[in-house]
């Protein structure tokens, strides 16, 4: 199959190239589409088939379930069973934006885009493309990120090309996308609710919008359902190819240790003082504000994995609430994570 991109204004999307991706969500294909978080890879979330065919394209397991975006509230409402109280809250508050409700699904909503579950992840996305695009539509279009599974995600359309060149029919270029870092999924069917990812919505803006939410369970990864390959192995997704190291406190001397065996180390940091004494073959300095780090660090990712090189070392950021999100990915992004206290499971 040969994968077409097509360029489409960020601001005000053409309707002609809006018109053509959803002709060919509407006759089963998969279009990438940019999403405020990062690049979706949308299906029409009611034909099974077309679902199937992401899962085929990403090489995801069945059982890992996909987000459903949709052009409203009231088309939300159309695909559960129950719209509590605290759905009404959150969604006013936050949509269009980077936040996922989990809600009990209705029979229309085919099991293969939940995995066999009884709940749908849903949300609204804030970008005018995404937007423009469930309006021509007129259905719901599930869309995981548009990266091979465990890969990193797409913040711009050449890292959905890397992945899936060939695999998909289109393509929406509409450059790097403003957030840069997943949405937040929230679990609505417990008392109290859950954060299952953290994302950009942060669990004190949560709070503010519902009162108290449970953080996400430590360890128990809402992405993979795959077995821990063995005790210490951390569960490796979002991650690059190259070994990719999270170090507390000195990682100057994790560097230069790694740079006098021969290595060709990567090294990212948030501050430019790191650059002092730095051995390393490559440096990026990341903003040292959450938000504009989320808006980076894959593109950051995408750049050092390319660069060959033997390792990647971050130096990580303070492990505070507002971190939680930049820190789960490079958790999961490691193959080792040493938070101070010797090696993080
Ligand atoms: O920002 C985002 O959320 C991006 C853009 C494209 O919208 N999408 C995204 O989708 O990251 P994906 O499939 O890569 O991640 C979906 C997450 C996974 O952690 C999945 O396990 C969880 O949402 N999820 C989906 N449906 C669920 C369900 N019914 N119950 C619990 N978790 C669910
Ligand atoms: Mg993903």
């Amino acid at each position: 199959m040969q994968t077409h991109v097509l360029p489409v204004d960020a601001e005000r999307p053409e309707l002609k190239v809006i018109s053509k991706a959803a002709g060919i969500l509407r006759r089963g294909g998969l279009v990438a589409f940019p999403t405020e978080t990062v690049y979706g890879l949308g299906a029409n979330a009611l034909d099974e088939a077309a679902v199937q065919r992401i899962f085929a394209a990403k090489g995801r397991p069945a059982t890992n379930p996909v987000i459903v975006h949709v052009a409203d509230i009231a088309s939300a409402r159309d695909l559960v069973a129950e719209w509590p109280e605290q759905a009404e809250r959150l969604a006013e508050r936050f949509w269009p934006g980077p936040l996922t409700l989990v809600l009990p699904k209705i029979d229309l909503v085919p099991n293969m885009v939940t995995a066999g579950a009884s709940t749908v992840a849903l949300r609204v996305p804030a970008h005018p493309v995404a937007l423009a695009l469930l309006q021509a539509a007129q259905f719901p279009i599930a869309a995981p990120s548009a990266n091979c599974s465990t890969a990193l995600s797409p913040t711009r359309a050449e890292h959905v090309l890397y992945g899936l060149d060939g695999l998909i029919d289109l393509v929406l270029d509409a450059g790097p996308v403003p957030g840069g870092l997943e949405s937040t999924v929230i679990d609505l069917t417990v008392k109290p609710p859950r954060i299952l990812r953290p994302g950009l919505v942060t669990p004190a803006e949560l709070e503010a919008a519902i009162g108290t939410v449970l953080r996400p369970r430590a360890h128990a990864w809402a992405d993979s359902s795959e077995p821990k390959k063995s005790p210490g192995m951390l569960e490796r997704h979002y991650a690059p190819r190259t070994p990719l190291e999270g170090v507390a406190g000195n990682s100057v001397e994790r560097v230069r240790e790694l740079s006098t065996q021969g290595l060709r180390v990567g090294w990212i940091a948030f501050s430019d003082v790191a650059k002092q004494g730095a051995t390393a073959t490559v440096v990026r300095i990341l903003p040292a504000d959450p938000g504009a780090c989320a808006k980076e660090l894959y593109a950051v990712l995408h750049e050092l994995d390319a660069a060959g090189l033997d390792r990647i070392v971050v130096a990580l950021p303070p492990a505070t609430e507002e971190w939680l999100a930049v820190r789960d990915r490079l958790r999961r992004a490691a193959t080792c994570f040493a938070d101070g206290n010797g090696f993080e499971d």
